[in-house]
C-alpha cells in the first residue's frame, strides 16, 4: 500500500481504527477521523462533513486512493419504542454519512483508479426484530454497493462491502456482558467464534490490495458462519 491515501471512517477505535492501523502497517498514509479525534474531528452526520473530510485529505497528502465507509451507530430495540428520530440518526450516519462521502471522493477515486468498501453487517442480508433500524442500513448499504459498482466498471473504481458479524468492539461489549454470555451466544447461532477486529481489518487489507482487485460488487459475510441463506 506504499504511496496509497486512505480515508476511514469511524476510525478512532473498533473495527475501524484497526482497518487504519493495518492500512498504516501496510504503508498507506491514512486519514483517520470520528467525532472525537482522529485526523481530523467530525460528525459524518453534518451534510457538508464528507466534503470537508475530502478537502482535509487532499490539502495533506493530494491524491485519494481507499475509503473505507466504516463509521455507523443504530440502535437497537423493540420496534415499538423506536422513535422516528432514531431511524432518522441510524441513516444520517452510517448510510447519507456514506453517501455524501462516497460522492465527494468519486472524482478523486477516479483519477487514482481506486477503491470503496462499505463495512455493513450481517444484519443487512438476515434481519432481526431488534435490529430493525440497523438492518435496514446495512441493505440499503449492499444495495448502494452494488450500483456503484456498475459506476466502477466505467470509472475504474472497485466497490465492494463487507458484512461483519459479531465483532469484539464496545458496541459488543454493551450486549454480549460475560464471556458466560459470549459462550451462549456463539453456541445458540451456530458460529464458529466471536470475530476479531483484525479478522476484518485483514480482509478489507486483502480487498483493496492488486491481488483482490477481481472482487467487484462482491458482498462478502465475515461472520463465522452466521449467515445461513445462500
Ligand atoms: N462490532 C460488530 O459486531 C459489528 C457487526 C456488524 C457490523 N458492524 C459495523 O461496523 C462498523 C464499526 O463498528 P464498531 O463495532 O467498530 O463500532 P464502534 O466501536 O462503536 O466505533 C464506531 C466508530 O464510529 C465513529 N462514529 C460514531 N458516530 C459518529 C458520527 N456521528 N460521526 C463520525 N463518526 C462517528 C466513532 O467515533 P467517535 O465516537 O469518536 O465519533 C467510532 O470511531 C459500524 O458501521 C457497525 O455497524 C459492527
Amino acid at each position: 500500500m506504499t504511496g496509497k491515501v486512505a480515508i476511514v471512517t469511524g476510525s478512532t477505535k473498533g473495527i475501524g481504527l484497526a482497518i487504519a492501523e493495518r492500512f498504516a502497517a501496510e504503508g498507506a498514509r491514512v486519514v483517520t477521523t470520528g467525532r472525537s479525534g482522529g485526523s481530523i474531528a467530525l460528525d459524518l452526520r453534518e451534510s457538508d462533513a464528507g466534503q470537508r473530510l475530502v478537502d482535509y485529505t487532499l490539502a495533506k497528502f493530494g491524491r485519494i486512493d481507499i475509503v473505507v465507509n466504516n463509521a455507523g451507530a443504530t440502535k437497537r430495540g423493540d420496534f415499538l419504542d423506536l422513535t422516528d428520530a432514531d431511524f432518522a440518526d441510524g441513516f444520517a450516519l452510517k448510510y447519507f454519512g456514506a453517501v455524501r462521502l462516497t460522492r465527494a471522493a468519486w472524482p478523486h477515486l477516479k483519477r487514482s483508479g481506486g477503491s470503496v468498501l462499505f463495512i455493513s453487517g450481517s444484519g443487512g442480508r438476515t434481519p432481526g426484530a431488534q435490529f430493525t433500524i440497523g438492518g435496514s442500513v446495512n441493505a440499503a448499504l449492499l444495495s448502494l454497493t452494488k450500483a456503484l459498482a456498475e459506476l466502477g466498471v466505467s470509472d475504474g473504481v472497485q466497490v465492494n462491502a463487507v458484512n461483519p458479524g459479531t465483532i469484539r468492539t464496545e458496541r459488543m461489549k454493551l450486549r454480549l456482558k460475560t464471556p458466560q454470555e459470549e459462550a451462549a451466544f456463539v453456541r445458540d447461532s451456530k458460529v464458529t467464534r466471536i470475530g476479531e477486529v483484525g479478522d476484518i481489518a485483514a480482509l478489507a487489507a486483502f480487498i483493496v490490495s492488486a491481488e483482490g482487485r477481481f472482487l467487484h460488487g462482491s458482498l462478502i459475510d465475515a461472520d463465522g458462519g452466521a449467515t445461513k441463506t445462500i
